[in-house]
């Protein structure tokens, strides 16, 4: 990859088209999601080793409870099997894994499996992936208001202390503002993805499906992304 690229700090992930993959090949849609998640964390680590500080993923949306029972059921399994036993590379690189998310309606198996991810990684100083799991960006924005409005109540905040940063700060996790983001498989949508901290990122949608996204894909989206001329509203 050409060195001189700019590495955005925050780069988001939709992850997307992991069912039309499998479908394509006359496979069940379990099998693109199985090869999708094997994918995640190779594009995850080749992002640690370019040097990017936070990657944010989107792997299960609030909205995908809606899928068939039998889907939801593989999905939820392969999240516990990944996080428990494939995630030795991840954790041995020294990337930080951190959950966006509601715990409500998460089986308490999938819930031990991220928080011994979380637990394990926690002194890890190098990438941090955020991995947004039973997440939606609305419902992040309820949480937080309900949040912020309990320490004003209990007299920990004033009205002054409110703004824009502190917002932020105040969500699922502390993160910088998503700087990049991809979704691949060509649809065109945030689909409740990061609302408030990717407000001012350039958007990108590959027609690749996930679990065909590579290195090279990543190559391609850096370099896309170093010939957008960011302005911030401003000439
Ligand atoms: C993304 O792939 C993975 C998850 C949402 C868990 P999809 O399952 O949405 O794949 P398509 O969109 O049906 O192809
Ligand atoms: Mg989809």
């Amino acid at each position: 990859m050409n060195n001189e690229l700019i590495m955005p700090k925050h780069i988001g992930i939709i992850v997307d088209g992991n069912g039309r993959w499998a479908t394509k090949r006359g496979l069940p849609r379990s099998m693109g999601h199985k090869v999708g998640a094997e994918n995640l964390k190779n594009i995850c680590l080749y992002l640690n080793d370019l040097g990017l500080k936070y990657l944010s993923v989107f792997v299960f949306s609030t909205e995908n409870f809606k899928r068939e029972n039998k889907e939801v059921d593989y999905l939820m399994d392969l999240f516990v099997k990944m996080f428990k036993s494939e995630f030795e590379e991840i954790i041995k690189k020294g990337i930080k894994v951190v959950f966006s998310g509601r715990r409500d309606r998460l089986r308490k198996e999938v819930l031990e499996a991220m928080d011994y991810l979380e637990n394990t990684t926690s002194n890890n100083h190098k990438c941090t992936l955020n991995i947004c799991l039973n997440y939606g960006g609305q419902s992040e924005i309820v949480d937080m208001t309900k949040k912020v409005c309990q320490l004003y109540k209990e007299d920990k905040i004033s009205l002054e202390d409110i703004d824009a940063d502190f917002i932020r700060k105040n969500l699922y996790q502390d993160l910088p503002p998503v700087d990049f983001l991809i979704r691949t498989s060509g649809e065109l949508r945030l689909s409740n993805f990061m609302l408030y901290q990717a407000s001012y990122a350039e958007l990108y949608f590959p027609e690749t499906y996930f679990p065909d996204f590579k290195e090279e894909d990543i190559n391609k989206a850096l370099e896309e992304f170093n010939n957008r001329n960011r302005r911030f509203g401003g000439n």
